[in-house]
This record gives structure tokens, sequence and C-alpha cells, in this order.
């Protein structure tokens, strides 16, 4: 795996707490930055999670959902056009545009073995765990042809045993994710599933 490491620790100016954007604003920073739908879709699913995660898990309120909501959807947002600097452009757009540093935070901390920077709020946490495997069960129901209809957690778990499926999945990450939120991988699957489905 290629490291981007950030070399940094901190992130956005505290002063800044409580900024953010509307989801308005996030999808067309999202259209302008990401030409490809797929990965657009990628990150609306990640959101969704998010979001869900935050309100049915942490009882959030509409403020801190939405926190979650633009952490998962711009976390790829700089990928597609400038993949060897992938995720410090979109942390500096978003220092630039004085948003709220538990966003930012959560982003720089999505993959700690790339971006050298460690999760620390339930947020960061929940982003690293439901990244990978959002777009392994999204691989998983595209190859079926009812897509998530009828896609059950025991055949995403037997494809994760599979290493040719979807390989560039990297499992270990998973495990990692999950040993940090005490959270059984079913349950995560289970719950992706059923919040990812339905988004376009
Ligand atoms: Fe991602």
């Amino acid at each position: 795996m290629s490291t981007h490491l950030l070399n940094r620790s901190t992130f956005g100016d505290p002063s800044n707490s409580g900024n953010l954007m509307t989801i308005e604003e996030a999808i067309s920073l999202l259209n302008e930055w990401v030409p490809n739908e797929k990965l657009r879709l990628h990150m609306k699913q990640v959101a969704a999670n998010m979001k869900a995660w935050a309100i049915e898990k942490e009882s959030a309120n509409e403020q801190t959902a939405l926190k979650w909501e633009l952490a998962g959807l711009l976390h790829d947002a700089d990928w597609e056009k400038y993949p060897d600097d992938h995720c410090r452009i979109i942390i500096e757009e978003l220092e630039r545009r004085n948003i709220d540093p538990d966003v930012i935070h959560c982003i720089a901390s999505h993959g700690p073995k790339v971006f050298g920077v460690e999760p620390v709020s339930k947020m960061d946490k929940m982003i690293y765990a439901i990244d990978e495997l959002s777009g392994f069960i999204h691989a998983a129901a595209l190859i079926r042809p009812t897509l998530y209809e009828g896609l059950e957690v025991k055949s995403v778990l037997k494809r994760l045993k599979t290493p040719s499926f979807a390989a560039q999945v990297n499992r270990d990450d998973i495990t990692d994710a999950l040993s940090r939120i005490n959270l059984q991988l079913e349950d995560l699957i289970q719950f992706i599933i059923s919040h990812q489905k339905d988004v376009s």
C-alpha cells in the first residue's frame, strides 16, 4: 500500500468549531472535483452510513449528524484529481474554507496507515471502519443480478475470506478498524447493507 503521510497532527482551527457547509455545497464541490460518478457514489454511500450511524447509534443532533455526513461525503474528494496528494488537498481546501476541525481530522485519519494520523473521536473511528467495508459490500452487490436485493451478511463474509475478490480492499484494515470500536463485523456489514442500498 502506498502511503501519503500528512506529517501533521493538528487540523483546522479550533475557533472554527461549528462551522459547517450545507450538503448542497458539499455535493457541488464533489461534482466539480470528482468527475467519476462511481467514486461520487462511494462517497455518498459512506456519507449515508455515517449520518445514519450518528443518528441511530450516537443519538446525534442535527448539527453533529451533519458533521458525520460531511466527513463521509468529502473524505475522498481529492482522490481522482490528485491521487498522489490524497487527502492533503481536500484538507487544505476545508481549512481554507474555515470548516470545523472535527470534520477535517476525521478525513485526515480515515486511513491511519496511509496518512499517518490516528483516529481519535468516535466519528474518526467509524469512517475508518465504514470506508473500506462500504466499498467492499458495494462490489459484492454489483456482481449479483439483483444487486442489493437479497444480499446477505454471510455472502459478504464469504467473499471477505476470498482474497482474490476485491483484492484491493485490505482485510487487515477492516479488522484493525473494528478492534478500535469493539464492534462485530457481522453487525457492521448488516448496518451498511441496510443504509447504503438505496443511495444513488
Ligand atoms: Fe473512501
